[in-house]
């Protein structure tokens, strides 16, 4: 990471926001909230009706995941909070990338393919540009540093190869946006990523520590070899949903090296280890539930927050756009 960055990330607006979204985005979002930095965070509103749901789904979840983003640790007064939507710039800065993405590139993504799986009957035009315009997000405001999962990789290298292209057939326009050297994968209760839009598979941010623990008791998979407490498991290549999650949450390698041997010696049973799991991830969420009960009420002050952010990052991004628009040749007469 450089001394000062323009920090920028967003989520989908597709359901309650869960643990893997919190532990591989959130968190760093607030992390990089520091002085010197630039930060904007938004809520990739268009980006959810790729895979349409209700509309007043839709405008509900945007408004609980902004105060989870609040209650988090985002602050409106360091970071510019907003949803996608506020900005019809972005929506034309994507028409004029679309104009220099090669389709291929488009259907061989793995965010595209993964995407097709889940909604078979709905392969809409949308679904193929998805990423044309997160990289109209990502370069409108220049961003130079982009904290995501490890899923949104082929995402990110797809904004940077256009920006690339843009820069050598245009000038230098756009800045090439970095990532993070670490980035994470939080398993699911199945041992696939856990997802917003995955079968059930999901930890709730909001749920209590009693209905964690019940989900991982009842639905974690863990090691399938180990049949019974008393045999020997394999925390690293079979347990599919617990160990790694251990990894992420419980502070100091000496530690997690204890519950992996203890593992593998047969010490403690996967339901021990369980209850261990859900004791880190409480102390993680306790604050983070406290500040977002607080919140439960205040949708006026969130509709605030993102008008406010609204406006500050229209004024961002309708600059560059301007730019591209006479780069290309267009005038508005
Ligand atoms: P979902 O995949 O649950 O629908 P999004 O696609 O909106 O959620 O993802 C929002 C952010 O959360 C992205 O930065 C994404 O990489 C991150 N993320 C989502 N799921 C996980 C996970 N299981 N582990 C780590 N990061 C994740
Ligand atoms: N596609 C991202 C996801 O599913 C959400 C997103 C949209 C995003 N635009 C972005 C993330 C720009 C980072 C930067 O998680």
């Amino acid at each position: 990471m450089h001394k000062t960055e323009i920090v920028l990330s967003g989520i989908r607006a597709t359901g309650k926001l869960h643990f893997g979204n919190f532990l591989g985005a959130v968190q760093n979002f607030v992390k990089f909230q520091q002085p010197g930095n630039t930060c904007l965070y938004f809520i990739a509103d268009l980006h959810t009706l790729t895979t349409l749901q209700s509309p007043e789904e839709l405008r509900g979840n945007l408004i609980e995941i902004v105060k989870d983003y609040i209650a988090a640790g985002l602050d409106p007064e360091k970071s510019v909070i907003y949803a996608q939507s506020s900005v019809p710039e972005i929506s034309e800065l994507c028409l004029y990338l679309s104009m220099l993405q090669p389709l291929g590139d488009l259907e061989r993504i793995p965010t595209f393919k993964d995407l097709i799986r889940k909604n078979p009957d709905n392969v809409n035009l949308g679904i193929v540009t998805y990423p044309v315009l997160m990289a109209a997000d990502i370069l409108g405001p220049k961003a130079t540093f982009v904290p995501v999962g490890e899923d949104q990789v082929p995402n990110i290298e797809l904004a940077r190869s256009l920006a690339t292209r843009f820069n050598n057939r245009f000038g230098d326009t756009f800045v090439i946006p970095n990532m993070m050297q670490h980035m994470i994968r939080v398993p699911g209760l199945d041992g696939s990523k856990m997802g917003k839009s995955e079968a059930d598979n999901a930890i709730d941010i909001n749920s209590p520590r009693e209905v964690i623990l019940e989900r991982y008791l009842k639905k974690g998979i863990t090691d399938p070899e180990r049949k019974r407490a008393s045999d020997p498991g394999d925390p690293y290549d079979r347990c599919q949903s617990v160990y790694s999650v251990h990894e992420l949450v419980t502070p100091g390698e000496v530690e997690t090296r204890t519950i992996a041997n203890a593992c593998r010696t047969a010490q403690i049973g996967c339901s021990e280890c369980k209850h261990r799991l859900v004791d880190g991830i409480a102390k993680i969420l306790e604050p983070f539930q406290a500040a977002r009960a607080e919140l439960s009420e205040k949708d006026d002050y969130i509709k605030e927050i993102l008008h406010e952010g609204g406006k500050k990052a229209r004024v961002m991004i309708r600059e560059t756009t301007s730019d591209v628009r006479d780069k290309m040749g267009i005038v508005i007469y």
